[in-house]
C-alpha cells in the first residue's frame, strides 16, 4: 500500500459525497434492505472522485448502507468495473475467458505484456496504461476483445490492431500531461 492510499483512507468522506449517496439511496424503498440496493452507485460514485475504492471507503460505505462490509467488498472484487487500487490512465481489459483463448485472445494478452513490458495486472511506469484480464465480455464472436477504460469495446485485436490502439492513445496524451 503506498503512503497516498494511506492518505485517502484517513480522510472521511465529504458532505459532497455523502449529499450524492443520499441521492442514490432515495431511489429505492427506505424499508428493509432497500438502501443497500444503492450500493453499486455509491462505489461508483467513490471511483469517480478517487479513481478507485480503498478498503477504509468500502468500509465507510458498509456501515453508511447498514451493511456487512464483507457484502460490499463482496460486489467490488466481483465486477471487474471497480478499480481496487490506483490504474493508469488507461485501463484495459483483455478477455481471457475460454472462447476468447481459443481465438488468439492469450496471443493478444502477451502481445500487449510485451508492447508494454508489464505483466497483467501492472501498470506502466509512466502511470498511463494498466493492464488486467476480464471475464467474458459478451462478445466471444469478435475475439480477441478487450474493454477499455470500462466503456469503449474493442472486437478482433489482432496484433496490428493492438499496435494501433496503443499508439493512439499514447498519442492522445500530450507529454508531460500523463
Ligand atoms: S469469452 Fe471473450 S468475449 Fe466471451
Amino acid at each position: 500500500m503506498t503512503p497516498d492510499t494511506n492518505h485517502r483512507e484517513q480522510a472521511s468522506l465529504s458532505e459532497a459525497t455523502l449529499a450524492r449517496f443520499a441521492r442514490e439511496v432515495a431511489k429505492y424503498p427506505s424499508n428493509g434492505p432497500g438502501r443497500q440496493s444503492a450500493v453499486m452507485a455509491c462505489l461508483a460514485i467513490v471511483q469517480q472522485e478517487e479513481g478507485f475504492i480503498s478498503e477504509g471507503r468500502e468500509r465507510e460505505i458498509a456501515a453508511y448502507l447498514g451493511m456487512a462490509p464483507i457484502a460490499v467488498h463482496e460486489v467490488t472484487t466481483f465486477y471487474n468495473m471497480y478499480n481496487q487500487r490506483p490504474v493508469g490512465k488507461f485501463k484495459l481489459n483483455v478477455c481471457t475467458n475460454l472462447p476468447c483463448q481459443l481465438r488468439d485472445g492469450a496471443a493478444a494478452l502477451a502481445h500487449l505484456e510485451k508492447k508494454l513490458g508489464i505483466q497483467m495486472g501492472e501498470t506502466t511506469p509512466d502511470g498511463m496504461f494498466t493492464l488486467q484480464q476480464s471475464e467474458c465480455l459478451g462478445a466471444c464472436a469478435d475475439s480477441p476483445v478487450m474493454l477499455v477504460n470500462d466503456r469503449t469495446m474493442c472486437s478482433f485485436m489482432s496484433s496490428d490492431k493492438l499496435d494501433q490502439l496503443i499508439d493512439g492513445l499514447r498519442n492522445s496524451t500530450p507529454k508531460g500531461a500523463q
